[in-house]
C-alpha cells in the first residue's frame, strides 16, 4: 500500500508531462556547452598511439617540440565553432595549428619570436608558388657560376662549415635575394634553410658536435634542389583550401591587440616553457646565413635554458610573469566563452621539479576562465629532445580552458 502510493505520487504528472522532453533529454539539451565539450575531448586518445601517416606539409623543415597535427586537429574537431571562428596560436612555431585550422577552413593567425618558425609558417600555409622547380634551377645554375660570392661575418663559420660549404651556401643567398615574388623568395630560403645541419659538419639537428663529412661545392647545390622539389611536392599535397593564415613575427609579450587585429574565437597552442628547448639555439646558423641576429631571439625566447645558467639567472617567478602577460593578450582578443586550449610539458629548474599547467590554469582562473578539460598525454619517444632528457620528462598536458 505504502508502495503504491508511493509510485502514484511520482508519476502523477505523468499525463501532465506527454509531450514535454523526458528530464534526461532535457538534461542534455541544457548541459552547458563546456560540459558538452568536456564529454566530447574525453574520448579522444591524446597519445595518438595509432595515428595515422602525417601529412608531408608537417615534415618541410625541422622544428624542435612541434605539434603532432593531430593535436590541434583533434581540437579543433571537439571545440565548438562556426566558419567564421578564427583560431589564434600566440606561439605559431612551425605553424601547426594554423594548418590545420587551414584543412579545416578556418582563419588563423599566429605569432612567433623565431624568423625561422616564420618562415616555415608562411611556407606552409601560403599557395604552392608558381615555376618553382625552373626557378630553382636557375638559382643553382647561377650559384654554381659564381666565383666571387659576398663573404659573410658570422661567428665561428669555420668551426661548422668548411669553406668551400660556406662558398656555395653564399653564392645561393646572393642569387636569391634578387627574387621579387614574396612567396618563391621564402620559399628558396626555406629550401637552403631546411639543408644547412645536413651540409654543415654539425653531428644531427640534435647533437652539437663538429664530425668531418663528405659533402662539397656541387653536394651543396644538388642538396638544395632536392630540398626545393621536395618543398613543392609537399605544398602540392595539400588538397584543402588556403584561408587567411596570418603570421606575425614578434615577441608575444610585447604585442597588443592591434598586432592580432581582430578577435578570435579559439586559441590552441603550445607555448615554450623553462629550461626545456631552445629554439634559438637549434636555429642559430640558419638565422645567421638567413640574416638574423639569433643572440637577440636568445634574449627575448621564453624559457630558453640559457637564461636559467647566468649569474642573475631566471626563475620559476619569470615563467608566472610571462604567463600573465600572455593571458591578458588571450583576454583582450578571444570573444566572450571562447576556448583556449594548452599542450605544456613539466620543466625541472636546478633540481626542482615545476608543473607548468597548473601555473598556466591558476593564471587563467585570476582571470575567470576556468578548466574544461585536462588530460596527460604519452611525448613520444622520437620527439623527445635532447635537452628535455636531462630532466626525465615522458608526458605532457592538455588543458583547455574556457572564458567566463
Ligand atoms: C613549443 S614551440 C611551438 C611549436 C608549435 N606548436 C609547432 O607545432 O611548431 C614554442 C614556440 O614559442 C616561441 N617563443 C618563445 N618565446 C617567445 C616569445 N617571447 N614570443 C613569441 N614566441 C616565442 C618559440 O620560438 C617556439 O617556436
Amino acid at each position: 500500500m505504502k508502495q503504491g502510493l508511493q509510485h502514484e505520487l511520482l508519476h502523477a504528472d505523468d499525463d501532465l508531462m506527454a509531450g514535454w522532453p523526458s528530464l534526461k533529454e532535457l538534461e542534455t539539451e541544457q548541459k552547458p556547452q563546456a560540459h558538452r565539450t568536456a564529454e566530447r575531448l574525453a574520448t579522444v586518445d591524446w597519445s595518438f598511439v595509432n595515428r595515422e601517416k602525417a601529412h608531408p606539409v608537417e615534415s618541410i623543415h625541422p622544428y624542435p617540440a612541434k605539434f603532432i597535427g593531430d593535436i590541434p586537429r583533434a581540437l579543433l574537431d571537439s571545440l565548438p565553432k562556426t566558419p567564421d571562428t578564427v583560431v589564434f596560436d600566440p606561439f605559431c612555431g612551425s605553424g601547426t595549428t594554423l594548418v590545420e585550422a587551414q584543412r579545416k577552413g578556418m582563419a588563423s593567425i599566429g605569432i612567433d619570436l623565431n624568423p625561422i618558425a616564420c618562415l616555415i609558417s608562411r611556407v606552409k600555409t601560403a599557395p604552392t608558388p608558381v615555376g618553382l622547380s625552373n626557378v630553382s634551377l636557375r638559382i643553382a645554375n647561377a650559384a654554381r657560376a659564381n666565383r666571387n660570392p659576398a663573404r659573410w661575418a658570422i661567428p665561428n663559420v669555420d668551426h661548422w662549415f668548411k669553406e668551400e660549404v660556406q662558398e656555395a651556401v653564399a653564392s645561393l643567398i646572393d642569387s636569391i635575394k634578387y627574387i621579387t615574388q614574396g612567396t618563391i623568395y621564402d620559399t628558396l630560403r626555406l629550401a637552403l634553410s631546411s639543408i644547412l645541419v645536413r651540409i654543415s659538419n654539425q653531428e644531427s639537428d640534435t647533437r652539437y658536435a663538429a664530425i668531418s663529412k663528405p659533402i662539397g661545392k656541387n653536394d651543396v647545390f644538388d642538396q638544395f634542389l632536392l630540398a626545393c622539389q621536395k618543398l613543392e611536392r609537399a605544398l602540392m599535397a595539400r588538397d584543402w583550401g588556403l584561408p587567411e593564415a596570418r603570421v606575425v613575427e614578434a615577441d608575444t609579450l610585447k604585442v597588443g591587440e592591434d598586432s592580432v587585429g581582430r578577435q578570435v574565437g579559439l586559441v590552441i597552442t603550445s607555448p615554450p616553457y623553462p629550461n626545456a628547448y631552445e629554439y634559438w639555439l637549434y636555429h642559430k646558423y640558419r638565422m645567421w646565413w638567413l640574416g638574423f641576429d639569433p643572440l637577440a631571439v636568445k634574449e627575448q625566447e621564453i624559457g630558453a635554458r640559457a637564461h636559467f645558467f647566468k649569474r642573475e639567472h631566471h626563475t620559476e617567478a619569470h615563467f608566472w610573469d610571462q604567463m600573465r602577460q600572455t593571458f591578458e593578450l588571450i583576454d583582450r582578443v578571444l570573444v566572450p566563452s571562447g576556448f583556449a586550449c594548452f599542450v605544456i610539458g613539466r620543466s625541472k629548474i636546478h633540481g626542482h621539479i615545476i608543473d607548468n599547467a597548473d601555473i598556466l590554469q591558476t593564471v587563467a582562473g585570476e582571470r575567470g576562465m576556468c578548466v574544461v578539460s585536462r588530460f596527460e598525454r604519452v611525448i613520444s619517444a622520437g620527439r623527445k629532445s635532447f635537452n628535455l632528457s636531462h630532466a626525465n620528462i615522458k608526458t605532457e598536458t592538455v588543458l583547455v580552458l574556457q572564458k567566463d
